[in-house]
């Protein structure tokens, strides 16, 4: 692009958790936009949302002529992805999704731009760029530095999610059991459903044929897709915890070769997204993660139960870092790389 040129944009799903954190984002990190077209269902239509100090109408998504735009930012949920992205792109648009929809499919680029920015050229496949799951996000900006340096063999990581991931109807669901529970009223959840207020649920999504969630798996076959290596073997433990905003790993890794804690501390300074917390500091989901865009890292330290062995604890925004900001950042590259 040259220095003048601006773009038509989409986002569909402004309403939900994700696209409301779009669009502020656009603003703030000073997008090229000519206009902004925010989309949601038919529900939303006359709600309003601020954009650069004037009120922007929300329009309904199925009436919505693609054509008026050259890229769509969808970020409401994977149905809606799989209805959407095709006629966009028909429309001659590039599509950048943030649901799980299409981040296997082998023809469309999956990217965290800390770590492979330049897989956004293989967009023009199928016009579509994937943007990973939250967790597998901060995961992979956190290690990045530590792989371009050692390598690494194994990754066990446990995942400590806010129900902000699964939109806001979920924010509203563990706002309300809270209260009811302190007002010492019963707390009522669909059969299927445990209580996640006070509570901490061992399960994200369905559980598949090998006994981890879809959830967990995500995490490895995103992670292998985005390093480009399908060597790398990952064992998660997905958990969803109460609160609101702000993903939480507890990481250990097996490296290529040895890392003393010192010098992954001195790679993790330096590197691209990433904000360390000195040795006795530890960053939180809340205090730290979330409204930022970095991910942070602390407890880095050696693993006494094995020589090549390295522990840290990782917490960023997943609705910001793990969704919108990538989203955004993905965008940013496609302008001004290849459009
Ligand atoms: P709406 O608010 O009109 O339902 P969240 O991830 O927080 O649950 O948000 C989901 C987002 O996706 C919302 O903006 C929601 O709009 C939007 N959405 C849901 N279903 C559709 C649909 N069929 N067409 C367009 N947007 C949709």
């Amino acid at each position: 692009m040259d220095d003048t040129q601006t773009f038509d944009v989409a986002v569909v799903g402004a309403t939900g958790a994700v696209g409301e954190v779009i669009i502020p984002l656009l603003q703030e990190r000073g997008f090229p936009l000519a206009r902004l077209y925010p989309l949601a269902s038919d529900r939303s239509v006359g709600n309003r949302v601020l954009f650069s100090g004037k009120y922007l109408s929300v329009g309904d998504t199925a009436s919505f002529d693609f054509s008026q735009v050259q890229i769509v930012l969808l970020a409401a949920g994977a149905e809606v992805a799989a209805h959407y992205a095709p006629l966009a792109v028909e429309a001659g648009c590039v599509v950048i999704d943030s649901s799980a929809c299409f981040r296997g499919d082998d023809d469309v680029p999956l990217v965290v731009p800390e770590v492979n920015a330049t897989d956004v050229g293989y967009f023009s496949d199928r016009r579509i760029i994937a943007s990973p799951n939250a967790v597998t996000i901060a995961m992979l900006v956190a290690l990045k530095p530590i792989i371009d340096a050692v390598g690494i063999e194994r990754i066990n990581v446990a995942t400590y999610q806010a129900v902000s991931g699964s939109g806001q109807a979920a924010v509203k669901t563990l706002a309300g059991q809270t209260v009811s529970l302190l007002n010492m009223r019963a707390v009522e959840t669909a059969s299927h459903d445990k209580q996640i207020a006070f509570n901490v649920l061992a399960q994200i999504g369905g559980v598949l044929d090998n006994g981890y969630t879809r959830e967990e798996m995500e995490m490895v076959w995103e992670s292998q897709k985005v390093l480009g290596d399908r060597g790398i073997v990952i064992n998660p433990t997905a958990v969803r915890v109460p609160v609101f905003f702000g993903n939480s790993l507890a990481l250990h890794i097996e490296t290529k070769q040895k890392v003393t804690a010192e010098q992954a501390r001195k790679l993790l300074k330096q590197a691209a997204g990433v904000e360390l917390l000195d040795e006795v500091e530890y960053p939180s989901a809340v205090s730290e993660a979330a409204g930022d865009d970095a991910v942070f890292v602390g407890r880095v330290r050696e693993d006494i139960s094995h020589p090549q062995g390295l522990d840290m604890w990782v917490v960023a925004d997943n609705v910001r870092k793990g969704a919108a900001l990538n989203s955004v950042q993905i965008a940013e590259i496609l302008v001004k790389d290849y459009l």
